[in-house]
């Protein structure tokens, strides 16, 4: 019989990834969306399937992790074999602003999708995956980080998840149930969440160089992230829940790069170069140079030579906003997955430039579709951050 999953954040761009792998794999998927105005599953609606089709294999179910009976009873329906718990209210920055819904959803949550698991006498048959993260270790004690690593998180975000990781060790401990933690550092793709950094400067660089932005706002430019592909990051999820034994993994590259640095890359692999010059509030990135070939195989000829003459005649492109800075900053992550990757076999396929080239790759096509709609007359729609 086909093992089952449920996938709580199915929605998400990790959600949408897992639960893709999982279907290929011949998993029963369920996951778990919440109630929106408008539709919100545009990340999975390749995966669809009509509810009157029988023997369907990837089902949703309504929910929210603030409902503890809603939980427990899509839990009860599905008696799932594994649990993904992905869901949560995940940007750091806004998480200073609904600091309590934070907690609820991403603290209190997975105490109710464990204490779910234990009441329905679940404990021997579903193990469970809770999403951790290298924003632990928020004001580093270590580096680079391992799961030996003290912690010290920096955000409401933050302080929530680390609340999740240690009720996941103590089900685990108290009640036996197989519960591990993912500790996962940044990961990324082309279906990122639009207001998070790699995400906003792959999107911007289209725009820019398609002429239909002019310039990107930025918060601390300086402050460091080890990212890796969020396509290799699921399949460690995947082998987390796979072991014997339940245990804790950090899931990482190992390569530290600055937000600067990932502009400049961003940028470069669509052969805009990006010269940074100036400080704090009032640094500024110029562009200096177009590689001429790059630029036309990546974008486009039509956009070359209004982009050249922004080099003379308005070489701005990014900027610095205040309002992205948030009140307690993570500086420096950089992680060491020598555990993963020496007990799980886990080995990621992309590196940094293999992640930003797939991002670029989609956003330049996206930017061109709406551009291509905009220049038909038809009304596009802005979406700024
Ligand atoms: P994401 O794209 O923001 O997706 C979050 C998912 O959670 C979405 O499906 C969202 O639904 C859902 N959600 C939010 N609040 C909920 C609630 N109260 N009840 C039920 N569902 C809720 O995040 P992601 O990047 O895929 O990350 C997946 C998980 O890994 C998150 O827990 C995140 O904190 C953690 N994590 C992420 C990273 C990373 O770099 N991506 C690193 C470490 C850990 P909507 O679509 O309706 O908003
Ligand atoms: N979002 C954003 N927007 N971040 C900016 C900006 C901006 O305009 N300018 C600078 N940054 C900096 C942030 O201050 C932070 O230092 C860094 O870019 C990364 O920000 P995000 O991409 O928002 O991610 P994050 O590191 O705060 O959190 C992500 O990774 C965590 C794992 O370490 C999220 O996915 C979390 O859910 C995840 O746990």
């Amino acid at each position: 019989m086909s093992k089952s999953a449920l996938i709580t954040g199915v929605t998400g761009q990790d959600g949408a990834y897992l639960a893709e792998y999982l279907l290929k794999k011949g998993y029963v998927v369920h996951g778990i969306k919440r109630r929106s105005s408008m539709f919100n599953t545009e990340r999975i609606d390749h995966l669809y399937q009509d509810p009157h089709v029988e023997k369907r294999n990837f089902i949703l179910h309504y929910g929210d992790l603030t409902d503890s009976m809603n939980i427990t009873k899509i839990i009860q329906e599905c008696q799932p074999d594994e649990i993904y718990n992905l869901a949560a209210m995940s940007h750091v920055k806004v998480s200073f602003d609904t600091p309590e819904y934070t907690a609820n959803a991403d603290g209190i949550g997975t105490l109710r999708i464990l204490e779910a698991v234990r009441l329905l006498g679940l404990t021997q048959k579903s193990r469970i995956y809770q999403a951790s993260t290298s924003e632990l270790y928020g004001l580093v004690q270590e580096v680079p980080q391992t799961e030996k690593t003290p912690f010290y998180p920096r955000s409401p975000y933050g302080v929530a998840k680390l609340y999740a990781y240690w009720i996941t060790i103590n089900y685990r401990e108290a009640y036996g149930l197989h519960a591990s933690n993912g500790i996962l550092f940044n990961h990324e793709s082309p279906i990122r969440g639009e207001t998070f950094v790699t995400r906003k400067i792959s999107r911007a660089m289209a725009k820019i160089s398609l002429g239909m932005q002019d310039c990107l706002y930025m918060g601390n430019l300086s402050s460091r992230r080890d990212w890796g592909h969020a396509k290799d990051y699921i399949k460690a999820m995947y082998l987390i829940l796979q072991q014997d034994k339940p245990d804790d993994y950090v899931i990482a590259t190992g390569v530290t790069t600055s937000i600067r640095e990932f502009i400049h890359k961003t940028f470069a692999a669509a052969g805009m170069e990006i010269s940074f010059a100036g400080e704090n509030e009032n640094e500024t990135g110029n562009i200096v140079n177009v590689d001429d070939k790059l630029f036309r195989e990546k974008v486009g000829p039509e956009f070359i030579d209004a982009v050249k003459k922004r080099i003379t005649d308005d070489p701005v492109m990014v900027r610095i906003d205040r309002n992205y800075f948030r009140p307690t900053e993570v500086d420096l992550l950089i992680g060491d997955s020598t555990k993963a990757r020496t007990k799980l076999g886990w080995i990621p396929k992309y590196d940094l430039n293999g992640l930003i080239e797939d991002m670029i790759t989609s956003d330049i096509n996206m930017m061109k579709k709406e551009n291509h709609i905009k220049n038909g007359g038809f009304r596009t729609f802005n979406y700024f951050e």
